[in-house]
């Protein structure tokens, strides 16, 4: 009877243990389906980050393309580059005061600080013209406040005859500017600078077919180093230095020069210096008859060698040699 009971449970614990083990299986399938779900549903969140961030850099492409095209649209929209030579103890003072009051005005104007406007001789007007420069402004003390006494008078009288100069040689007076700001007024300083840019911007690229003046780049460097050049002609610094006096004071007679005749004389000098610098550059390439510069500058050969003679005479030239029947000149420079 004993051994009987024995078996039983021993039965019964197989049993127990049969089920025990069906149960730890299925705990465990029921464990392994809640991982593959959260794992399903870890991927689908996965899924939908990638897309998520798919569509935002769409979005930031689109707006990226959007900038760009944007971009592209400013660079074939003009702006000119602008040199301003502004003098230490006002305009460059009305400049700053313009910044620190945080005053907007265009970005075009590369600032050159010179002590006074009076500084600003007349090549040097001229030189931001080569290195690609479309426009000048000489800012300086209103009249009568110049801290050297005439500096400001005196950049007035060369801006108007470097304008002279470069109307002569086809080139837009329009592009060299001369005003007065004072340390106290950087709203006026602001307002120069827009009303100029917006100038320069209706002539256009300096040396470009489609400018106002439609010169080449290299015929407008051309004209610019024959303005220059003229620039350093003792006649020409003469009348600029005495247009003034000439004008405003009478001479030992009484007399004074009338506007109409000093704007002749300046148109005389003008137009001689500039055919001569006109040659001496020429000449400083290499050998050249009056001939070929005749044809290159488009003027009679008489013309040319009559200031050829005279650029000899003033031991700024000197026969080269003679090819054919054509003397040849170089430049003693
Ligand atoms: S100091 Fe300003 S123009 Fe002479």
């Amino acid at each position: 009877m004993a051994e009987q009971v024995t078996v039983d449970v021993n039965q019964a614990e197989g049993v127990l243990e049969t089920e025990r083990v069906q149960g730890l299986e299925q705990a465990s399938g029921t464990c392994n389906t809640i991982e593959a779900q959260r794992v399903e549903a870890e991927q689908v969140e996965a899924e939908q980050v990638k897309v998520e961030r798919v569509e935002v850099k769409h979005a930031v492409d689109a707006e990226n393309a959007f900038d760009a095209e944007e971009d592209l649209g400013k660079e074939g929209a003009f702006e000119p580059v602008i040199v301003g030579f502004l003098c230490n103890w006002c305009s460059y003072a009305g400049a700053d005061l313009a910044g620190t009051s945080r005053l907007s005005y265009p970005t075009n104007l590369r600032v050159i600080r010179v002590m006074c406007s009076g500084r600003v001789d007349p090549g040097l007007m001229l030189e931001p013209f080569l290195s690609a420069a479309d426009g000048v402004m000489v800012l300086g003390c209103h009249p009568a406040d110049c801290h050297y006494m005439t500096g400001n008078y005196q950049a007035e009288q060369r801006v108007l005859c470097v304008k002279a100069l470069l109307a002569h040689l086809g080139i837009a007076s329009g592009r060299l500017y001369l005003d007065w700001v004072s340390a106290a007024e950087g709203a006026r300083f602001a307002e120069l600078v827009a009303e100029f840019t917006n100038q320069v911007k209706k002539l256009g690229p300096a040396g470009c077919g489609e400018s106002q003046e439609g010169l080449s780049r290299e015929e407008f460097i051309r004209r610019v180093r024959v303005a220059k050049r003229v620039c350093e002609k003792e006649k020409f610094r003469w009348l600029v230095g005495r247009r003034k006096a000439l004008l405003e004071e009478e001479n030992v007679y009484g007399e004074k020069l009338q506007a109409g005749k000093f704007n002749d004389l300046m148109s005389f000098v003008i137009t001689e210096e500039c055919l001569r610098a006109a040659i001496e550059l020429l000449a400083e390439e290499g050998p050249i008859s009056c001939k070929e510069i005749a044809e290159v500058l488009g003027m009679p050969a008489g013309k040319v060698l009559e200031h050829t003679a005279y650029l000899k005479r003033a031991g700024l030239l000197e026969l080269h040699d003679v090819r054919g029947q054509s003397p040849r000149y170089v430049a003693l420079r």
